[in-house]
């Protein structure tokens, strides 16, 4: 069964305030270039297998490209295809949530909508990475998504039987879940530790057989903002400490280049969503 994979072209990509730490003292951004990148990235999927979708971007919404973060999507036995639409901290992202919550339901997918508080944000798939089997889903806060925010879906997900796993996030570079944890099949992920306050760790550790390590510059990087996709680790850059881990876990690394998008502090895992 090939992978179905949702996009959103950069058409109207830019970085026009500062949502993190990345997006500040930057040349402008080369949307021809991003265009280019973007391209490629749909080609690497394709070339792994996958099916790509798309979603129309809409003018004013500079960071729609990111399609990890405005819905969580996930499948259940009972409920089937669902999304939990997210709340997102910055109001130009809000306003992305409705165009992306049409298309799934254009789709069929169940709406489980969270009567969220102001500030119990949540970013989809920014902070929301399932376990590669769908037993359950990893749950980071402290820089985006709010603990509250993780409270609240994770008594949405107890409901239907999916654990939540919360992980409470130290680094401001790794602001994001998705910057410094990659599931790489059942029993191993690539993790930055340092991203991670102590507990978190160590809750982490339980979880998974293997746990392989990024360096802070490796992850700064983006190298664990991978797409693991038909036995390809599809990067944004390569070292021979990556290479390795990617080599035992029997994966063979894909590099695109996203640099327009790490202007946004987003690169490869950010750009997609997959669909189930
Ligand atoms: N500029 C975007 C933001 O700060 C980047 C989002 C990156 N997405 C992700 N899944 N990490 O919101």
């Amino acid at each position: 069964m090939p992978k179905h994979v949702l996009l959103c072209a950069p058409t109207y990509f830019d970085v026009v305030d500062a949502k993190n730490p990345y997006m500040s003292g930057n040349p402008p951004v080369d949307r021809e270039k991003a265009m280019r990148q973007w391209q490629t990235l749909c080609s690497a999927l394709q070339q792994s297998g996958c099916v790509v979708e798309t979603i129309d971007p809409a003018p004013g919404l500079e960071d729609m490209v990111f399609a990890a973060n405005q819905v969580f999507v996930g499948w259940h036995d009972g409920v089937g295809k669902f999304i939990v639409p997210s709340h997102m901290v910055h109001t130009s992202r809000q306003r992305e949530v409705p165009f992306y919550v049409d298309w799934f339901r254009q789709r069929g997918y169940k709406i489980i909508d969270i009567d969220f508080a102001r500030d119990h944000h949540l970013e989809g798939h920014g902070d929301l990475l399932w376990h590669p089997d769908w037993s359950r889903v990893y749950a980071g806060f402290g820089f985006r998504t709010a603990r509250g925010g993780v409270e609240k879906f994770g008594a949405a997900m107890s409901e239907l039987g999916i654990p939540v796993v919360s992980l409470h996030l130290v680094d401001r570079y790794c602001y994001h879940l998705d910057t410094c944890l990659c599931p790489l099949n059942n029993d191993a992920a690539l993790i930055y530790p340092g991203a991670f306050a102590a507990e978190s760790l160590a809750t982490l550790r339980q979880f998974w057989q293997r746990l392989r390590e990024l360096t802070a510059d490796e992850a700064h990087k983006f190298m664990g903002n991978g797409i693991v996709a038909n036995g390809n680790y599809i990067t944004p850059y390569l070292t021979p400490h990556l290479e390795a881990m990617l080599k035992e876990e029997g994966l063979t690394p894909l590099v695109v280049d996203t640099s327009e998008f790490e202007k946004s502090g987003g690169s490869a895992f950010c750009m997609k969503a997959f669909l189930p």
